[in-house]
Order: structure tokens, then C-alpha cells, then sequence
């Protein structure tokens, strides 16, 4: 399941937030073995960054994917500012199902493009893995909230040409099974 946003917030702040996209050897990037830079540390990530991942926050993600009760990860885990330099892809997969450090299952997805690059198309795959359902085109201010489970393989495509490909990603959890008083034993 995949919702498709054009324009999904204000322009000015999306061409804002890829004006100031740090270069690929700043040191607060955290880079994977196939070449995905990410950084979901608040402290670091510039501000009109941290704008726009505070308005994807807010988005009732999970509402419009049926979804009651769920909850911003604020923590970013998995999220944050995800940058792929000409050359990377990221083959297909499922994302992790929960946030390891508070043991909440991961719901909902959301993924902002900010820059238009050379391929670097999202694919979101049928769940027997037989081929694309859809493919979406990096458009900077385009949202796409899709579900986190093992039911959406999903894939990007090789980036091509010259530009960054660069975006900024929320998730959702089912905080439940907690405590809301002192538990005296
Ligand atoms: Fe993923």
C-alpha cells in the first residue's frame, strides 16, 4: 500500500533544505557499505533539514494508510537525511520491522524527495517479490508514505547523471504495551 504526495509541503522550504545538503565527505555522515550516506542526529542536521522532518512528523501518515493510533519516531531511527551519490542503488529489501532501541513496530514509512536526479526511482515491489507495483520518480516536494512491513519489498533504482540524489525519511510505530503508571512491585 503506497499514497503518492506531489507538493506535499511548502516549496520554498524543500528547495531550501537541498540548497543546504551537506557534500558527501562531511563528517557527521554515516556512510553504508553500498555507499547510502544517512544522518539522523538532530544536533547535526541543518536546520531547513530539520524543518521539513518536523512537518513530516506532524503528517497523519498512518491515518491515511488506515492506520489508527500510531506514533512519530522522533528518535529518527532508520530516518533522517538519506543521501545517494551517481553510481549507488539499493537493491531490493524489506525494512527493519522495529525500532531496536524501544522495541516499537515499525508501521509506516515516509520518504520526502528533495532533489531531482538522474534515476534513483523508488520502487515499491509486489510481496512475493515478482516485480515492481509501482515506481516513482524522485520529484523534489513529491511524499510517499508506504507501509513498513515484509508485504513491501521496495528498491531503488541506480542514480544516474551528476546530482545527489537526496531525501529525508520519517517512520511511524505502534507504541503500545506501555506503562503510563509507576508499577509498584
Ligand atoms: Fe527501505
Amino acid at each position: 500500500m503506497i499514497r503518492i504526495i506531489p507538493n506535499a509541503f511548502d516549496g520554498a522550504m524543500v528547495f531550501d533544505a537541498s540548497r543546504v545538503w551537506p557534500k558527501d565527505d562531511w563528517k557527521h555522515w554515516f556512510t553504508y557499505e553500498n555507499g547510502k550516506q544517512t544522518c539522523n542526529d538532530w544536533q547535526n542536521i541543518p536546520s531547513p533539514c530539520a524543518l521539513l522532518l518536523n512537518k513530516m512528523l506532524a503528517f497523519p501518515s498512518g491515518e491515511i494508510l488506515g492506520h489508527k493510533g500510531l506514533v512519530p519516531d522522533g528518535s529518527l531511527w532508520g530516518g533522517g537525511m538519506h543521501s545517494m551519490s551517481p553510481g549507488t542503488e539499493l537493491g531490493l529489501h524489506v525494512d527493519s520491522d522495529h525500532n531496536p532501541n524501544r522495541g516499537w513496530p515499525r508501521m509506516v514509512n515516509a520518504v520526502l524527495f528533495l532533489s531531482q536526479s538522474g534515476g534513483g526511482e523508488f520502487e515499491l515491489w509486489k510481496e512475493d517479490f515478482s516485480g515492481p507495483i509501482v515506481r516513482v520518480s524522485p520529484t523534489p516536494g513529491t511524499m510517499i508514505v508506504f507501509a513498513t512491513s515484509a508485504k513491501s519489498p521496495h528498491r531503488v533504482a541506480p542514480v544516474s547523471g551528476e546530482k545527489v540524489r537526496k531525501s529525508l525519511a520519517v517512520f511511524w510505530v505502534a507504541a503500545g504495551n506501555q506503562r503510563e503508571r509507576a508499577d509498584f512491585i
